[in-house]
């Protein structure tokens, strides 16, 4: 890292999930020795990364849409005589499509996976040198992460943390373990010296992040397991809220529900994606649940945390769904009662078997499904919020809001709360009487007299 003035520009674009904004950040790191620093826009940069998402086919589209702009705007640069754009491609399209980026995309001029931008340097040199092989997709996470320091330069008061990469569980609609590789832990000193980093520079939380986050099992001398990591970060002075995600239904231990039993700093707010509520469509997943399997978990982690709020993902029209399928889905989100979630219509992805499986199903059907879907999901989503209102609840300040004199936070429930603010608060975690709740976000007021500055 280097702490001279930056000499070129940087501009990093960044789609899918969070473990590509916490790579978007290392790169930057990365990259900040060579002079490189970050700019919010393409027009000026010297340097151009697309840190892209492969998950659905119109995350891939969007990737190749993009390229073509980037390609018309470094053109007419140099035809005003302005000095030229390098082009990136990283991520999980760099991954799957990188050979054929290589060959078919004339203006990348470089590509690099998800678990390989630790070589960023040395590939922007060779591509400068136009010499030398500009793709790399090595598939070594702990080569990546020994190349990255364990300092930190977070931006607010909340950070990613990326503890675990890759993905064994092999859904058959998912890319994601050929873009990001096997299941592999970092270990947990590696990661709390991390987290001391973040601390020391203002962060308050962190979300830990994994594409399989609770089959977290890296080295750790003071307690297996996701849950032996959160006590162990827990610990951490000034470090007051730690999350996590993404969660596998199969992965949640015991020792992970007695940890949120246990842990004021584990946020009662649970990412725990099921697809579906079909056992029929959970097995042609490959999801290795059942839906009363997910069901009854969901009772054991609120016996430990009652008030746990329950988030999840939702697939509809995967191939074979019927009618009857979907409305085991919709009968699982009424029994679970969830507080957000996230919904999608399957997407056929190359290579994976279900996109060869016999009942693909049509683009209406799954457009009038996912309306249904949605309209339940919002209806939940709205009630859990309303639900908060007349409660006052600790609320971490993390920037000003668009109103003079306001601020936003989030609620342990990971919900955005508007309140009237001193911005000396940002950081703080203060006391806030919810009074008003919308279907994303709550507002509400101080809760008590604050001592002066
Ligand atoms: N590892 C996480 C999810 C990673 S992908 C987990 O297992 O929960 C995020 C979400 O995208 C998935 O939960 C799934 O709902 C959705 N998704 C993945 N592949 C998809 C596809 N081919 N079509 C539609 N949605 C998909
Ligand atoms: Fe994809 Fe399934 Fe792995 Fe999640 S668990 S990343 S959905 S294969
Ligand atoms: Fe997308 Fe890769 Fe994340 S495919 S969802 S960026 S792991």
């Amino acid at each position: 890292m280097s702490d001279t003035a930056p000499t070129k520009r940087l501009y990093i674009k960044t789609y899918g999930c969070q473990m590509n904004v916490y790579d978007s950040e290392r790169m930057a790191d990365v990259l900040s020795p060579l002079g490189y620093g970050m700019t919010d826009t393409p027009e000026g940069a010297d340097l151009v990364v697309l840190n892209t998402c492969h998950i659905r086919e119109k995350a891939t589209e969007k990737v190749y849409s993009e390229l073509g702009r980037l390609r018309e705007m470094r053109e007419e640069r140099l035809a005003g005589g302005g000095s030229r754009m390098t082009i990136a491609v990283a991520g999980c399209v760099a991954q799957a499509e990188g050979e054929e980026i290589m060959r078919r995309q004339p203006a990348v001029d470089l590509v690099v996976g998800p678990q390989a931008y630790h070589q960023l340097p040395e590939l922007i040199a060779r591509s400068h040198r136009a010499r030398g092989e500009r793709l790399s997709a090595d598939f070594a996470p702990e080569a990546k992460f020994d190349a990255l320091t364990p300092e930190r330069r977070p931006t607010g008061v909340t950070a990613f943390l990326t503890v675990q990469e890759g993905c064994d569980k092999f859904c058959t609609f998912c890319v994601v373990p050929y873009t990001r590789g096997g299941e592999w832990s970092r270990p947990a000193a590696d990661i709390e010296a991390e987290a001391r980093s973040l601390a020391e520079k203002g962060v308050r939380e962190v979300t830990l992040l994994g594409q399989n986050v609770n089959a977290y099992n890296g080295a750790n001398e003071q307690g297996a397991g996701l849950a032996g990591l959160a006590r162990r970060l827990a610990k951490i002075s000034g470090l007051d809220r730690i999350r996590y995600t993404t969660s596998h239904p199969r992965d949640m231990d015991d020792a992970l529900i007695a940890a949120h039993a246990e842990l004021p700093e584990l946020m009662p707010y649970l990412h725990l994606p099921v697809q579906s509520g079909s056992d029929k469509v959970l097995k042609a997943m490959n999801r290795a649940h059942t839906a009363q399997g997910y069901v009854r978990l969901i009772e054991e982690i609120r016996a430990a945390r009652p008030d746990m709020a329950i988030s999840g993902d939702f697939i509809v029209g995967f191939p074979g769904e019927r009618d009857a399928d979907f409305e085991a889905t919709l009968q699982l989100i009424r029994e679970v009662g969830y507080a957000t979630a996230f919904s999608f219509k399957y997407s056929r992805r190359p290579g994976t078997p279900a996109s060869a499986m016999p009942g693909q199903v049509a683009e209406e059907v799954k457009d009038e499904r996912l309306a249904r879907l949605n309209a339940l999901l919002d209806e939940q989503a709205r009630a859990f919020n309303r639900s908060q209102v007349g409660r006052t609840l600790p609320v971490l300040f993390e920037r000003p809001g668009r109103h003079p004199g306001q601020l936003i936070g989030r609620s342990p429930y990971l919900q955005a709360v508007y309140a009237t603010a001193p911005e000396r608060l940002i950081g703080q975690i203060v006391p806030v009487r919810i009074e008003d709740a919308a279907r994303m976000s709550l507002a509400g007021a101080l809760a008590q007299e604050l001592e002066p500055a």
